[in-house]
């Protein structure tokens, strides 16, 4: 048996029995069912068989929403591993996501309704949004932007984020948002990778009552970073901030520029934008997606997981530096031409019950978050919830990482007030938009994401490559989506061995999932070396890299625990180089040191000083022998290790 076929059957999911089905009444009046009716399908069961069967008729039905994706001789092209959807069609996202608004009636509309940490509100209309748009993509214009160029956004989750992505698309720029949590070493990082030419940030952003100064950050990274000439710093909080000659206020540049902006028309297929996600690796990949298929993924799966209509109020409390912001705050809502609230803060700040103020303030009735965030406000207590007003909602959701039933049941008590179906959407960076997730029709079991949409076909597989059934294996994909990854940025190989190698034309999703008697889906985790951390994406190895860069250390190994709220912690064992004493101090410096190489989320729960970790006779860190010991599992087979007996002082450390 292999050490992770092992891994894999140590992890039991609690099944919870229940199922939850949506009323016959709501049922009635969902999007998806409208559509099922106009196209004369009975259930849910002959939807998927039909969209399962033929996709790529099905997705070529689903692009007609959209109003200028058109033209194309071939719905999809499929050369393994790469996918070209809506083939020779010439269009841009920005013309769907905010140009037509502003003639088809929606431009008095608020596409935004903004909330700052201390209360400050701003509602953007879609013309407002248009408008600050054109501003500033003729400013990059100026600048000397072309199609093509990259441009990183170091901005926090305030309108003008999307403003940037906006303005970026609209003239064929690329855009490659980086979470402002990130510190400034991680941003050098990615703007370095993809060679930007320009950098937009802002002078700092308000967190726990605090300003961040991020202008600092971003002059740090910048002092090494090369290819970048211009920064566009926009005025937030009026901080006092460092200036360099690269520097140019977003006011400023924007101040005297037309409110108008020709929409570039460009291949279908060409770049939208490059999200940096961690790999297995110390180096993060660069997720690549493109305009055409992209915009059907994201807007098709939020109208129907989320049956967005007119008058709903839509909140997906993400952030926007992560994919789940760029889909389904950015360009999916934007799409279906949907209001979207939009807070700055903390979600517990100044008092636990922010979020529900909020919710019941603008009568917020789709909410999207994740299970971390649940877990907080559980512990909480559902007295904060109570003191507000939620009977505006009517669908909740929930991703990031595996929901366990009791936040499910937690979730839909107090927030849905029993009257919600929740829908658990499993995706990733790679897949752009939703793949395996309940429609509002779907009968819902706690714990699980149920199926996979229309159009998608999903499977769990043995080591050999078989379909399994209600053992842990292989999540895999089994037809490209629109909104697959293009690719990795500059790394095709690692493209090709990351998710394609181990099955043949096959997507791995790097997850370990289960599928029942029904055809549920459960997801249980990461099956490679990558941790979930309050539902972000962190690779042991960038951890472990960044604890190995401090002068101390000698080497380290991270690992994931199981945390009540935070899904997974991070604990290292860390040995120091020759006559450097293990204490406390040293713990807290290397902390801080792993807070500034990567930023605040990676910083370990836990730091252990050992004197050697496990590892193979060839040298490679054992990090699940590690894992077991930790969390008390059986270490299995130990005998193949060089060094077997650095598994006790494992057990010890702990
Ligand atoms: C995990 C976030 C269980 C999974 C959209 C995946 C989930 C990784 C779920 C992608 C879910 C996401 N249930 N696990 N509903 N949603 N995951 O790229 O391990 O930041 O591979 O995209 O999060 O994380 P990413």
């Amino acid at each position: 048996m292999t050490e992770e076929k092992k891994e894999m059957d140590l992890m039991v999911l609690l099944e919870e029995k229940r199922v939850f089905k949506p009323s016959e009444e709501f049922v009635k009046q969902t999007n998806v069912k409208k559509w099922m009716d106009e196209h004369n399908i009975k259930d849910y069961d002959e939807l998927l068989k039909k969209s399962g069967d033929n996709p790529e008729q099905f997705w070529d039905e689903r692009a007609k929403d959209l109003s200028s994706l058109n033209g194309y001789s071939k719905v999809m092209e499929w050369n393994p591993p790469y996918v070209k959807w809506f083939v020779g069609a010439k269009y841009n996202i920005v013309n769907d996501a905010l140009d037509r608004h502003v003639t088809d009636g929606k431009k008095d509309k608020i596409a935004y309704i903004f909330e700052g940490e201390h209360g400050d509100v701003r509602k953007l209309t879609y013309n407002d949004l248009y408008i600050e748009v054109n501003k500033l993509a003729n400013a990059l214009k100026n600048l000397g932007v072309k199609k093509g160029d990259r441009i990183s956004i170091y901005l926090p989750m305030i309108p003008e984020l999307p403003i940037a992505m906006l303005a970026c698309a609209k003239i064929g720029a690329i855009h490659s948002v980086v979470f402002s949590g990130f510190s400034a070493l991680a941003f050098r990082n990615r703007v370095n990778d993809c060679e930007s030419k320009i950098v937009i940030t802002c002078d700092g952003f308000y967190r726990k009552g605090k300003i961040v100064d991020l202008k600092k950050q971003a002059d740090e990274a910048l002092e090494n970073a090369p290819t970048v000439e211009n920064v566009i710093v926009y005025k937030r909080t009026g901080n006092e901030v460092g200036w360099n000659e690269k520097d140019h206020w977003w006011h400023e540049i924007v101040k005297d520029m037309p409110e108008t902006c020709e929409t570039e028309k460009i291949d279908a297929n060409d770049p939208l934008y490059i999200l940096y996600t961690s790999g297995t690796t110390g180096k993060p990949k660069g997720i690549m997606h493109a305009h055409g298929g992209y915009s059907v993924g994201t807007a098709s799966t939020l109208n129907w997981v989320f049956d967005l209509k007119e008058n709903d109020v839509w909140w997906c409390a993400a952030d926007i530096g992560w994919v789940t912001g760029h889909s389904y705050i950015v360009y999916g809502p934007l799409i279906l031409g949907v209001t979207s609230v939009m807070y700055e803060g903390a979600p517990d700040y100044p008092a636990p019950d922010r979020w529900w103020s909020i919710v019941e303030k603008y009568k917020v009735s789709v909410l999207y978050t994740s299970p971390t965030a649940i877990r907080l406000f559980m512990r909480h207590g559902e007295e904060w919830v109570e003191k507000h007003d939620l009977s505006s909602l009517r669908l909740l959701g929930s991703v990031g990482e595996p929901i366990n039933p009791e936040a499910w049941m937690w979730y839909y008590k107090y927030i849905g007030r029993e009257k919600c179906q929740i829908m658990d959407t499993w995706w990733q960076t790679e897949t752009g938009s939703f793949v395996i997730s309940p429609l509002p029709i779907t009968p819902l079991k706690p714990g699980s994401a149920t199926k996979p949409l229309p159009g998608f076909r999903a499977e769990v597989y043995n080591e050999g490559g078989n379909p399994i059934l209600n053992a842990g294996g292989n999540l895999v994909l089994l037809n490209p989506w629109p909104g697959m990854l293009r690719g990795l940025y500059k790394a095709p190989d690692k493209y090709m061995e990351t998710y394609w190698k181990k099955f043949p034309d096959t997507y791995l999703a790097g997850d370990v999932a289960r599928k029942d008697d029904d055809g549920y889906f459960w997801v249980q985790g990461r099956a490679d070396d990558v941790l979930n951390v309050s539902g972000h994406r962190i690779g042991n190895s960038e951890v472990e890299s960044a604890l190995v860069s401090h002068p101390k250390t000698a080497e380290a190994a991270v690992i994931g625990k199981p945390h009540k709220v935070k899904g997974e912690s991070l604990i290292a064992f860390v040995v120091l180089k020759e006559g450097i004493e293990p204490n406390d101090e040293l713990r807290i410096e290397l902390r801080d040191h792993v807070g500034k190489e990567i930023g605040k989320i990676a910083r370990p729960d836990e730091i252990w000083f050992v004197n050697d970790v496990p590892k193979t006779r060839s040298g490679k860190i054992m990090r699940r022998v590690i894992r077991a010991k930790a969390i008390g599992a059986p270490v299995g087979d130990i005998s193949t290790l060089a060094n077997p007996e650095s598994v006790e002082e494992i057990g010890r450390a702990k």
